[in-house]
């Protein structure tokens, strides 16, 4: 198999490894002398059905390729199964060095309408779930002062758009979670990150076609201007995420890193960027007459990630 030994002797773990970004991420590994746990449920993008046959696929092309692949289809939003999932690293490889949490399912509506157990289950997966097996992983690295993460985020909940309430407020949870994890791991020099990515792929097409008809009618269509080529492809994600969780970036933890076609961006974290002080505190009368005046210059516009990424990718 063609490629670097950026990753021999190391054993990475993919969830939703068995389509999009995922998919490249561990096809990408491999070739690069990694051995890779491919998990995925083989779910619908809206997170029905199961099917074996996703995860298993990728692991029969990395072997037919000469890489050395073990195939997982546990749903990585439960406890139980995501330590069964970081097991089958250790059942097969004898250890994990990494894991990249890509597993998702997204189900659209606008909030006013949005079922409730459409929300508790794209946390679940997304939020939950990436806590789950992180935390699985946690004790081999803490053990053997070493791994690393990579969780995908979104532009969603970073910067936001409409018609994914649910999903955004789980990629916004996995940026504080990933920050977090890596405050605690720190110690045993473990890495979290998180990625931003920008495929187009299955879920994104969905997606799209209904905040077309959903929200273009309301004139709110920042969204869809020049929208499909401003997406990138699953490959050009995967050289970036496999990068992140190699040793070659073992100085780079805490950041979120956005990648959209052949563009890498780092995203800001937040911080105050302004102060207001009062000798004698603040009434309902000083804050209009003082504050408003003072703080419009400076508050962020109600902006979708359609608008703030409006120009096609390079
Ligand atoms: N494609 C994009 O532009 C984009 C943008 C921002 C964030 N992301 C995020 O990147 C990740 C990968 O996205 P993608 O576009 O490759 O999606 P995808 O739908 O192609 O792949 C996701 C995979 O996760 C699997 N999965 C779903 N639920 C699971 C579960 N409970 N347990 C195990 N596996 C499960 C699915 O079967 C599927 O194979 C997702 O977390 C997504 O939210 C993608």
């Amino acid at each position: 198999m063609a490629g670097t030994d950026l990753f021999r002797g190391k054993v990475v773990v993919i969830t939703g490894g068995g389509s999009g970004i995922g998919r490249e991420t561990a096809r990408f590994v491999a070739a690069h002398g990694g051995r890779v746990v491919v998990n995925d449920l083989g779910t619908s993008p809206r997170g029905e059905g199961a099917d074996t046959s996703s995860a298993e696929a990728v692991v029969a092309e990395i072997r037919a390729n000469g890489g050395e692949a073990a195939a997982s289809t546990e749903d990585v939003s439960t406890w139980p199964s995501a330590q069964r999932i970081v097991a089958t690293a250790l059942d097969h490889f004898g250890r994990i060095d990494a894991v990249v949490n890509s597993a998702g399912v997204m189900r659209h509506s606008a909030f006013e309408k949005m079922p409730v157990e459409d929300f508790d289950l794209v946390v679940r997966v997304h939020l939950s779930g990436t806590f789950y097996v992180s935390r699985a992983a946690a004790p081999y690295f803490a053990a053997q002062n070493g791994g690393a993460y990579l969780h995908m985020t979104s532009t969603t909940g970073l910067i936001g758009t409409m018609g994914v309430t649910n999903y955004g407020t789980a990629k916004a949870g996995i940026a504080g979670l990933s920050k977090l994890i890596a405050f605690d791991m720190k110690r045993y020099s473990v890495r979290s990150n998180c990625m931003a990515p920008s495929a187009r792929s299955r879920q994104w097409e969905q997606v799209n076609a209904f905040r077309q008809a959903e929200f273009t009618k309301a004139g709110n269509n920042g969204d869809f201007r020049q929208f499909r080529s401003t997406q990138g492809v699953a490959s050009q994600i995967a050289p970036v995420a496999a990068f992140l969780v190699s040793d070659a970036a073992a100085d780079i933890t805490g950041q979120i890193i956005g990648v959209r076609g052949t563009e890498i961006y780092l995203y800001s974290q937040s911080r105050p960027v302004r102060t207001f002080q009062r000798d004698g505190g603040w009434t309902a009368e000083n804050l209009s007459e003082h504050l408003l005046p003072a703080i419009r210059p400076s508050l962020v516009p109600l902006e979708t990630y359609g608008e703030v990424f409006a120009w096609p990718t390079l």
